[in-house]
């Protein structure tokens, strides 16, 4: 069983969550090119996972910045900072500690990021309280949310086609997913927390395959609905991917699967 809002269980697929970086690395770069790191910075990334995009940072911009990664989940982070000893960069490290409730002093990083994390906090608004407080005065952030669930465009076709066959309690984390996507939530999350200089930029960018079965491939490889899955019986694994196979089929283009995925680029200062 995974955890009571139906995410992954992250700490059992940290070995397996790589599968899906190159997919959202345009996020990565937008986030980064708002962030407008200088050298000198001290940067937190908040529900760091397996380091991105803070590890491209540390790639880029080495000594010159101190980059710190948190995120709730052991196994996630041991993946990261596996890469940073791997790679032997310099001024990045990982920790696990919950978003809500950070060691940090207050006033103490120039920059503040994350990445698809902030709604799956289990408390997304003291989480961005925890980033106002521990950003320095005009400290710079920028967050990546995903949008309406319709836009969620993979996982409204994973809702459809399992919300017929487990129950309730197993539905795919849709909605928790897109908790901050409508208009003005995001924004009252923010206000709440603190924040009263921001802009939020709705975005598209596409997931990129070289066919369906790339795609379904990579569903399963990653075990990223692994807590629906093992809920079914064996000869309905065929069905749920051939019925999310129609859904895609409208996103096929030159023989390629392209499909647009929907967020909210979200930047500021505190
Ligand atoms: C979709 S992953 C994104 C990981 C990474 N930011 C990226 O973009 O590759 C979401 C991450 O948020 C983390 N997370 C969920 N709830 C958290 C919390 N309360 N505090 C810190 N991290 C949390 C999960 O463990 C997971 O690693």
């Amino acid at each position: 069983m995974g955890r009571e809002d139906n995410q992954p269980d992250w700490d059992k697929i940290a070995e397996k969550f790589d599968i899906w970086l190159p997919q959202i690395a345009p996020v990565g770069t937008a986030l980064l090119e708002k962030l407008a790191a200088r050298p000198g910075d001290t940067i937190l990334d908040m529900g760091s996972g397996t380091g991105e995009p803070a590890l491209t940072l540390a790639r880029t911009m080495g000594a010159k910045v101190q980059i710190t990664g948190i995120d709730a989940a052991e196994g996630m982070v041991k993946v990261a900072q596996k890469k940073v000893d791997t790679e032997r960069l310099p001024g990045i490290t990982f920790q696990t500690m919950p978003a809500e409730k950070m060691s940090f002093a207050d006033n103490s990083f120039d920059r503040a990021l994350c990445r698809f994390g902030v709604m799956l906090f289990e408390d997304p608004l003291q989480g961005l309280k925890e980033m106002h407080r521990v950003l320095k005065p005009q400290g710079r952030f920028s967050l990546a949310v995903w949008s309406t669930p319709e836009t969620m465009r993979t996982l409204h076709w994973s809702y459809q086609v399992f919300k017929d066959r487990v129950e309730e309690a197993y539905y795919p984390p849709l909605a928790k997913v897109t908790s901050l996507g409508e208009p003005g939530t995001v924004e009252a999350l923010l206000d709440a927390a603190g924040f009263s200089d921001y802009t939020v930029e709705a975005k598209t960018f596409h997931y990129n395959f070289d066919s369906f079965e790339d795609y379904w491939d990579a569903v399963e490889a990653s075990e990223i609905l692994k807590m629906q899955y093992d809920q079914l019986p064996d000869e309905q694994r065929h069905q749920i991917r051939d019925e999310v196979g129609r859904f895609a089929r409208d996103f096929v283009q030159d023989g390629r699967l392209v499909i647009p995925h929907d967020y909210l680029l979200v930047y500021g200062n505190k």
